[in-house]
């Protein structure tokens, strides 16, 4: 248990050259957010005290991006090796209790794997995170006396040949008390090969101090991995997804492939949700119970009703959707669309910033754009909101039980009374009265004898 105060530093101020890319690295997506959103996040959930972030020269577009007012943001302005880093932020922290030290790059460490770390630096010791892995090229290896216990870290380019082979790498994570840490750093130099001042030279000089060395281990193979590049970024990418997609299987949810699964934001599912593979899901989407989702469907903020079908290859953005209502297949909803209960939209329909009441059905081929639909209405396939003058958007209102038949031209701003039947191929200029047939057609003529021309 950890009962003294806890305070976070992140570091941060890395280029990340490897990326390739003129966005720092810290802010590239994972499921949709910074990357270094997820480390603060992890370090949020441990409730630390302070929580200060190391960021380099041209870091205050990091600042400006996450905007998290929790955060106290250090500036490194010369990357002069982790332990330097560190040395920049303690000014920043209270002079007491467990300093944890994390990467803004490692994105992904579980809660209890840090919290124990934590907990075994409470007991005034340091304690380190580190990892037997098959290949340990490229980390700082841990090296251990003639009775297995901790004497050093040394970094891979000052490492002898045998200091190589070892497999025990340091993961980056320390956790330390605070005025151990000040003093440790203090002592340490920067006669390395890359003349950096290392943090993992903490290990030596808490050894030289008598400081026992407390050693833990993550909870998964995986969770240390950090991000250098972006096949670094990939993969990380698809296990933070199967981490989402894990948990939505152990709330209920039944996904027909949980690797073919994004979710980019929050997703709330009510009971026997069912998502069909490769969809896509951004911000915040709510699923009531029952719902289904099918194949390929893309939904950025939107609310789904219970009992709703969403049918393959739709795109739902900023909407809501009643219940028992059936979308597509291939229909586009886009912001500003409610749909109410048991509302029907089929194939090749799109529908913007417009209500649909309930039980009302735009089956085939139609734009539906800046209207208000009562309840029951039908639109025929075809039919189309002439919604837009070449400079303003105009608003078309159809009543409740409207029949809007196939290939319907509504020019707004234009009203269609309640219980009307708009004829086939109309194109609407002047409201429409209530009940009744109204037309436009031409008249049909046929021309007996006529040929067709040829080649
Ligand atoms: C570091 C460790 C190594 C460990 C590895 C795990 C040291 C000396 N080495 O090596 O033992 O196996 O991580 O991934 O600590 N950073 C700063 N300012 C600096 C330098 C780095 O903020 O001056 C930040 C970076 O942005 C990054 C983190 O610190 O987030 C680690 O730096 P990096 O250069 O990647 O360290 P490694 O050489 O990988
Ligand atoms: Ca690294």
């Amino acid at each position: 248990m950890t009962t003294q105060p806890l305070q976070v530093v992140v570091l941060a101020a890395g280029k990340g050259k490897r990326m390739h890319s003129r966005l720092p690295k810290v802010l590239h997506p994972l499921a949709g957010r910074p990357m270094l959103l997820h480390v603060l996040e992890s370090a949020r959930r441990l409730a630390p005290g302070r929580l200060a972030v190391v960021i380099g020269h041209g870091g205050e577009a990091v600042a400006a991006r996450l905007d998290a007012p929790d955060v106290a943001w250090v500036v490194q302005d010369r990357q002069l090796g982790t332990a330097h880093a560190v040395m920049q932020a303690m000014p920043r922290l209270e002079r007491s209790g467990v300093v944890l030290v994390l990467y803004g790059d490692v994105p992904r460490i579980a809660t209890g794997t840090l919290r124990s770390l934590v907990d075994a630096a409470a007991e005034n010791q340091l304690a380190i995170l580190t990892q037997e892995v098959d290949d340990p090229r490229g980390y700082g290896r841990v090296v251990r006396d003639g009775s297995g216990r901790v004497a050093r870290i040394v970094e891979e380019r000052d490492a002898t040949e045998a200091e190589r082979a070892i497999r025990e790498v340091n993961t980056g994570v320390v956790a330390a008390p605070f005025a151990r840490l000040e003093k440790w750093l203090e002592s340490i130099g920067n006669a390395n090969v890359q003349g950096e001042y290392y943090l993992t030279d903490i290990v030596g000089a808490a050894v030289a101090d008598g400081c026992p060395v407390a050693v833990r281990r993550p909870q998964s193979a995986t969770e240390c991995l950090g991000v250098n590049s972006k096949r670094e970024l990939a993969r990380l990418e698809r296990l933070v997804q199967l981490d989402r997609a894990n948990a939505l299987l152990d709330a209920g949810v039944t996904l027909a492939d949980p690797a073919r699964l994004d979710v980019r934001g929050e997703l709330a599912c009510g009971e026997d949700v069912f998502i069909d593979a490769n969809c896509l899901f951004e911000g915040r989407v709510t699923l009531g119970d029952g719902v289904s989702v099918g194949a390929g469907c893309v939904l950025r903020e939107v609310s789904v009703g219970a009992g709703t079908e969403i049918r393959p290859y739709c795109v739902l953005e900023e909407a809501s959707v009643g219940e028992r209502a059936r979308i597509g297949p291939y229909a586009r909803i886009r912001p500003g669309t409610e749909l109410a209960d048991e509302v029907h939209v089929g194939n090749f329909v799109e529908v913007k910033a417009s209500t649909l009441g309930r039980g009302s059905k735009a089956n085939h081929l139609a734009y539906v754009g800046d209207a208000t639909v009562g309840r029951d209405v039908n639109i025929g396939a075809g039919t189309i909101t002439c919604n837009y003058d070449g400079a303003n958007k105009h608003r078309t209102v159809i009543e409740d039980d409207v029949h809007i038949g196939s290939d319907v031209q509504l020019v707004a701003p234009v009203t269609v009374g309640k219980g009307a039947t708009v004829g086939a191929g109309a194109t609407i200029v002047k409201d429409v009265p209530p009940g009744g047939l109204t037309l436009t057609e031409a008249k049909q003529v046929s021309k007996p004898g006529w040929k067709r021309p040829r080649k």
